[in-house]
């Protein structure tokens, strides 16, 4: 495969985490950071060995030899800058939530589509290989026919700026949230009936927050994420014959599978992996080599489909 170009844009602490993974892999190279401070992309391009630093976002869409831009700033800049790089002929790959609203998300990617430029959500846990191992639980005798499913989330994040201000997207919804949502829909869908929140506001910004959704079956959905402390991550599946743990549902680690007698009878192990973030890279540079516009784990209509429901659990939280 050939080497893909690499082009961060947002030279903040998530484009840290991701060079240290970046710096590990074969298939990307780490050309070019761009900040809306020269220092600071300076000073990032010289800690990870990226070739060329940009003073502004604009200057690094005007090198032809980027061939993949990774928007990883506040969600609340993501579709107009996406749609910078698109109207830039360049192949686009944006940290979750894709953008902060739906309609956001349908225009980004149809101008995606009229231009036939690349774009694909970097939501990891989609990309993973324990996603295979999660869609086989739906058939599997040990759990029986899937009746429910829980999944928390939670870091003490709150001090940080940018989760505590709705202008920039912040919050818990749009800054964990994402996940355990993700780990539903990969699990049961987002097909809900009813949908309710219940949420911890402070300063008008959700802090903590529980999701629940009853699907039209008479499934059921809960959710809690929070921006104020460790949780323990879990995923649980409820069958009709036994129960599954899943570990971490933002890196998923292992699925445990019980019976009736809470006796474990399954273990499912993650595959070794670098960090988990060179899944979706991989999955983005192959679309890149294949001329494709999407990515298979995330395409266009997942990616607006999620955002849709974000949009409906944060008029619930609005309006509680
Ligand atoms: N996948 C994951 O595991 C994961 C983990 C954490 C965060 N994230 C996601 O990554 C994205 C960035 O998060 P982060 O934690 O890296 O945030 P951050 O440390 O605040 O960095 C964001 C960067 O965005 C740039 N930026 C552009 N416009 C901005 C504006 N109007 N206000 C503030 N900053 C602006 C800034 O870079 P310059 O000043 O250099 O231009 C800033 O350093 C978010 O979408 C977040 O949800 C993902």
């Amino acid at each position: 495969m050939k080497k893909v170009r690499f082009g961060i844009m947002g030279a903040g602490r998530m484009a840290s985490v991701l060079m240290d993974t970046v710096n590990k892999m074969d298939i990307i190279e780490p050309y070019a950071v761009a900040s809306r401070d020269l220092a600071r992309a300076e000073e990032f391009a010289k800690t990870y060995g990226v070739e060329k630093a940009y003073g502004s976002y604009e200057e690094m869409l005007a090198d032809e030899n980027v061939d993949l831009v990774y928007v990883v700033t506040p969600p609340s800049v993501h579709a107009e800058q996406m749609k910078m790089c698109i109207e830039a002929g360049k192949a686009v790959f944006c940290e979750k939530p894709f953008t902060l609203t739906a309609q956001e998300a349908r225009d980004v990617l149809a101008l995606a589509k009229e231009k036939n430029v690349f774009v694909g959500e970097a939501i990891w846990t989609r990309y993973m290989p324990m996603v295979a191992s999660l869609e086989a639980l739906k058939n599997e005798p040990l759990l029986g026919e899937i009746r429910a499913v829980y999944a928390d989330l939670g870091y003490p994040v709150w001090h940080k700026p940018r989760v505590q201000d709705l202008k920039l997207g912040g919050g818990a919804l749009f800054d964990v949230g994402i996940y355990p949502l993700t780990f539903v829909d990969i699990m049961i869908g987002t097909d809900y009936e009813k949908l309710q929140t219940l949420t911890c506001k402070v300063g008008g910004v959700d802090q903590v927050g529980t999701i629940a959704m009853l699907y039209p079956d008479g499934k059921m959905a809960n959710i809690i994420n929070s921006t104020i402390g460790p949780s323990d991550r879990q995923g649980i599946i409820y069958g009709t014959e036994g129960y599954a743990i899943v570990e971490n549902v933002n890196n998923f680690e292992q699925i445990r599978i019980y019976d009736k007698m809470h006796v474990c009878v399954k273990t499912i192990d993650r595959p070794e992996q670098i960090s988990g973030y060179e899944y979706e890279l991989e999955s983005a540079a192959k679309a890149l080599e294949e001329g494709a516009i999407e990515c298979p784990e995330m395409p266009h209509d997942k990616i607006i489909a999620v955002m849709e429901v974000m949009e409906a659990i944060w008029k619930s939280i609005e309006n509680e």
